[in-house]
């Protein structure tokens, strides 16, 4: 979490150009925010608690002519989100912006008091500025003290920095947190992503793991932590700086919401055509591991139930930051598969480098081209989604779910389950989802409706048995995310074991009964529900009719199509759902309260 940016430049408007950079890294954390700029004599620190704009307001009122600026964006791990732990740190000769985790910094703080360091922050960073500080003291070579300080610190990083006596040269590094080098017409930057450059150049280098680079208006140069010189070529991005507005939506989740019948009609086109990942050999494998968190978890339980039924394969999903605990159940002969939309996700990094060490195979269904995950794992398997910028995520999600379906889908034919009948029926389904995908956000008004009924309620249940009840956690996590909404997703059939005592007159429970194997039970299950008085909303699909009222006080009908599509659709409806409902309540929907998007920390 947290976004940096620092450019230099051979005209004077490095803060605008930082600023503006800023703002397209806010969805990496966005509780406070500061640059450092150089005036032509000496560096100055402007720093705001809350989002960017409240920095802008306080730049409008000076005077930010420089030729090089560093900016942070930040999700505040150490120390409260105030200005005092702002970024950017300065200590002695360094300034610095930081994204990652200093794992020893008391010890090291402690180092640094002992050497007579003073500090004004709660945070690691300014640890970390004090430590580069006393570095350079001792060898007065900026790169050398930077591979020194990096040497020391324990924990992930990514830093631009810089010095008192070089204020117009940025110095960068990382480990286990992004930057990229951005080369523009009039000058150059080291970024957390490419997001934040490409209103100004679409040709970036990746920094590798361990290398240093030194960034002037002029020249760019990279080195490895001997500090030899090291050749990069640049590359070039494909995503332009256009998807990064919303394009007359009101919120960017809107948007990526409809963005979706595009998104996943292109993964089962290019399933059907040029598909990149048909070698999956699976009969190498005695077992599936999925380790995600968040909504990539969610898709993951999705991806275990299609794996499991249609392809007959074992599938054990884990949440990331738990997937350390089951280390003894990684083999050679493991399988993991690791899903992410931005391939930055610590927890999810450190699970694949923990079954990379103990021999697995780990496939990874990611979203950001060029991300760590993406570069680290065996095979990736991009779900080219496009960027994301709302926190919580929707296309991200769906893209996932499609690619699992797809998964399912080379299994089956792998293991010669896949009959030319059940071949052609999921074929002509996956093809033809993008008008159904497009009529089920159509139902816009009936979303409201619902919203209208449920937004002033503080309680919510979501009840669904099989698929559809990995699809509940997902619709409850987004009502919780932007909504603030306290919401509960169940087995629709464990309900009854203890949680059934919180439902009262009125409560509202979403039930999902897609499933004709399953839906006589979940329906008993939510008339439990009614006779305790819930307010019942029943999202079900056309072949099932359309009356429900004996249980139902509201329905959402849907498409009716096969497991490998119909958890997508399902999901979309209460996408909408949680979307009206946050807006009633007037909610940030974008950037919602203590979150952040891209989560880079442990
Ligand atoms: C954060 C986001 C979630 C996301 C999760 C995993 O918590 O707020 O929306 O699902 O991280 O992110 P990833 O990028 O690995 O899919």
């Amino acid at each position: 979490m947290c976004g940096i940016i620092g450019y230099t430049t051979r005209k004077d408007n490095s803060v605008e150009v930082a600023v503006n950079g800023l703002k397209n890294l806010e969805y990496r954390g966005y509780d406070s925010s500061g640059i450092a700029f150089f005036d032509g004599e000496k560096i100055d620190i402007v720093k705001a608690k809350g989002k960017i704009a409240n920095l802008d307001d306080k730049l409008a009122s000076q005077d930010t002519k420089a030729c090089c600026a560093i900016a942070h964006t930040r999700w505040a791990t150490h120390g409260e989100p105030n200005e005092a732990n702002a970024h950017p740190h300065n200590v002695g000769k360094v300034t610095l912006v930081h994204n990652g985790i200093i794992e020893n910094y008391a010890v090291l703080k402690e180092d640094l008091k002992a050497k007579g360091y003073s500090f004004n922050s709660d945070t690691d960073t300014e640890v970390a500025a004090a430590y580069l500080d006393y570095c350079y003291s001792q060898t007065g070579d900026k790169l050398q003290a930077l591979v020194d300080a990096c040497d020391s610190i324990r924990g992930s990083y990514a830093f631009d920095v810089i010095y008192e006596d070089e204020p117009t040269t940025i110095y960068a590094t990382r480990k286990d947190s992004p930057l990229v080098v951005g080369y523009a017409h009039d000058g150059n930057f080291a970024a957390s992503d490419i997001s934040a450059i490409l209103d100004y150049t679409n040709k970036y280098s990746l920094i590798n793991e361990g290398e240093f680079v030194k960034i002037t208006k002029d020249i760019v140069t990279f080195y490895d932590k001997d500090l030899n010189k090291i050749e990069k070529k640049s590359e070039t991005a494909t995503w332009d700086a256009n998807q990064y507005q919303k394009n007359g939506y009101d919120h960017f989740m809107l948007k990526e919401i409809y963005e979706q019948p595009k998104v996943i009609n292109d993964i089962f086109e290019r399933y059907y055509t040029d598909c990149s990942y048909k070698d999956i050999d699976f009969s190498k494998f005695d077992k599936i591991h999925i380790v995600a968190c968040g909504s990539a978890m969610h898709a993951s339980l999705v991806g275990k139930y299609l794996l499991q039924t249609y392809g007959k394969i074992p599938v054990m999903v884990e949440i990331a930051s738990e997937y350390r605990y089951s280390e003894e159940l990684i083999t050679p002969s493991t399988l993991l598969i690791v899903v992410s939309q931005s391939g930055e996700t610590a927890d999810t990094l450190a699970a694949l480098r923990l079954a990379k060490e103990k021999g697995a195979y780990v496939v990874g269904i990611v979203n950001a081209v060029g991300s760590t995950i993406a570069r680290e794992v065996d095979k990736c398997i991009y779900t080219y989604a496009g960027p994301e910028i709302a926190v919580a995520t929707t296309k991200g999600y769906t893209s996932q779910v499609a690619i699992f379906s797809t998964l399912a889908l080379m299994a089956m034919e792998e293991k010669g389950y896949l009959t030319q009948e059940t071949a052609k029926e999921i074929k002509e389904d996956m093809l033809s989802i993008e008008p159904k995908i497009n009529d089920v956000i159509a139902n816009r008004e009936k979303y409201l409706d619902i919203a209208n009924d449920i937004y002033n309620h503080n309680d919510l249940f979501f009840l669904g048995r099989g698929i559809d009840s990995s699809v509940c956690m997902e619709g409850s996590l987004k009502l919780k995310e932007i909504s603030y909404m306290h919401s509960e997703s169940y087995s629709a059939g464990e309900l009854k074991h203890g949680t059934i005592s919180l439902i009262d007159k009125g409560t509202p429970v979403i039930s999902i009964a897609t499933d004709e194997k399953l839906f006589e039970k979940t329906v008993s299950n939510i008339k439990e529900t009614k006779a305790r008085g819930s307010y019942s909303i029943f999202v079900t699909t056309e072949n099932h009719g359309d009356d429900h009222s004996e249980f139902a006080d509201k329905t959402i009908i849907l498409p009716k199509t096969t497991d490998f599509t119909e958890p997508i659709l399902t999901v979309v409806a209460l996408q909408l759902v949680a979307y009206e409902t946050a807006k009633l309540r007037g909610c940030d929907i974008d950037k919602p309260r203590n979150l952040a998007k891209s989560v880079t920390v442990e």
